[in-house]
């Protein structure tokens, strides 16, 4: 059977592409999309792909999650620093979630060193570009498959 994943993407990503692109790159978030649920594809996954910049309406999609996804990616942008809503949905969710950033959060400013997503994260994958989501994706399949 083919299992869901959602990759949820927080504020502001929305703009990549044009956003900052030295840091961030040139792709567009629909091109990451695409590749997602390409890579997704070839791994027998459907990607639901989404994207709000909104810190209730994530949290609603983790908890959908819950029910209609087998686990979830997320680059939660900004609210990786601030969000302990997003980190007790993510708990309280009960799905393997894998975190992303684009960017080397590590070699940026010193409030960008914490994340409250990654103490509920199976892994955290950061620094290595739209990349980093289709590693993502690779490990989320071997998550899901060894929980059966
Ligand atoms: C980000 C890193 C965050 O610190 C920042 O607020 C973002 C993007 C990344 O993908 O590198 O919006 O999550």
């Amino acid at each position: 059977m083919t299992s869901t994943i959602f990759v949820l993407n927080g504020p502001n990503l929305n703009m990549l592409g044009r956003r900052e692109p030295g840091i961030y790159g040139g792709k567009s978030l629909e091109e990451i999309g695409e590749e997602c649920r390409t890579a997704g594809h070839e791994a027998g996954l459907v990607v639901d792909f989404r994207q709000s910049n909104h810190e209730g309406i994530l949290v609603d999609w983790v908890q959908e999650a819950a029910d209609a996804a087998e686990g979830i990616i997320i680059n939660p942008g900004a609210y990786s620093h601030t969000s302990v809503a997003l980190h007790d949905a993510i708990r309280a969710a009960g799905r393997p979630a894998i975190e992303v950033h684009l960017s080397n959060i590590f070699s940026r400013e010193p409030f960008r060193h914490h994340s409250h997503i990654s103490a509920v994260a199976v892994g955290v994958i950061c620094g290595l570009g739209p990349t980093g989501y289709i590693l993502a994706i690779a490990a989320l399949k071997q998550q899901i498959a060894a929980r059966g």
